[in-house]
């Protein structure tokens, strides 16, 4: 059984159609990037699946069972742009708070999680006193020490610097590794979606449909160094013939 199903998914708000007829298998353990432009409807694919919005018509399902379900096990981390860190707890204490409410048995310590983010020396420190990418890295604690089986993460790295984005990439690639998950990522990123993804899946604008998906079969890990490689070249010379074409077509 997949671990997240689009099943013939459509979404209308109001007069705007969203999404259209979505359908979109994801395994157990897989990374999948959802590419698009800007309003095709990326967030609302990744709201479905934690539980914040309600098909129109068809359905989401994780392993067979509803999003509410699962999001009431605590199932799912979510991470979003701007890290959603409380400025006046310490950062030991921003990702305890995920642990005081979700009080699940098989959490790592809050410390060993930060300590395994490069954070071990930052407990004590306040969100203010860290660099936009360390803040991240935090929020990304607060969302995985509960340790999840699902990720959901809508362009985690876009308010960051170029080089910042880059670290973060290596960095959740290796997270991943000793904490493996199902991961969606919503990202404009290409070099993003490649450097992350066993697949990805490039979205039509509006209304959102699938366009094409796109395997990506890097070994892993994969390092920094693999951007320098003409094999990683050519693979975003392909995500960005399918996002062209996508463009290409509206405008006729
Ligand atoms: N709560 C909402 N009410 C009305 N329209 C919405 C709402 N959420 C999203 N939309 C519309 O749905 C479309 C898809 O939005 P979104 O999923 O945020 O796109 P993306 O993340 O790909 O940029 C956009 O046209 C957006 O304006
Ligand atoms: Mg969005």
């Amino acid at each position: 059984m997949s671990a997240i199903t689009f099943q013939n998914v459509s979404k209308s708000f109001a007069e705007i159609e969203a999404l259209r007829d979505i359908s979109l298998e994801i395994d157990e353990g897989e990374f999948v990037a959802l590419i698009g432009p800007s309003g095709c409807g990326k967030t609302t694919m990744l709201r479905h699946v934690i539980d914040l919005e309600k098909a129109t018509s068809g359905e989401v399902l994780l392993k067979g069972k509803s999003p509410g379900a699962i999001r009431r096990e605590y199932k799912i981390g979510a991470v979003f742009q701007s890290p959603a860190l409380v400025p006046s707890n310490t950062v030991l204490e921003n990702v305890q708070m995920t642990l005081d409410i979700t009080n699940v048995r098989s959490a790592i310590s809050p410390q060993t999680i930060l300590e395994d983010f490069g954070l071990g020396d930052f407990l004590n420190h306040y969100p203010h006193q860290l660099s936009g990418g360390m803040q991240q890295r935090v929020n990304i604690a607060a969302a995985m020490v509960h340790n999840p089986p699902y990720l959901m993460m809508d362009e985690p790295f876009s308010a960051l610097d170029e080089m910042t984005r880059e670290y973060m990439c290596e960095f959740l690639g290796e997270v991943l590794i000793s904490h493996p998950k199902t991961v969606l990522l919503v990202t404009h990123s290409i070099d993003e979606a490649v450097m992350l993804s066993d697949r990805i899946v490039v979205l039509a604008p509006r209304p959102g449909r699938v366009n094409s998906i796109l395997n990506v079969a890097f070994e892993r890990p994969r390092k920094r160094s693999l951007k320098t490689l003409p094999e990683f070249a050519e693979k975003v010379l392909e995500v960005r013939r399918e996002l062209y074409g996508v463009e290409i077509e509206e405008k006729h």
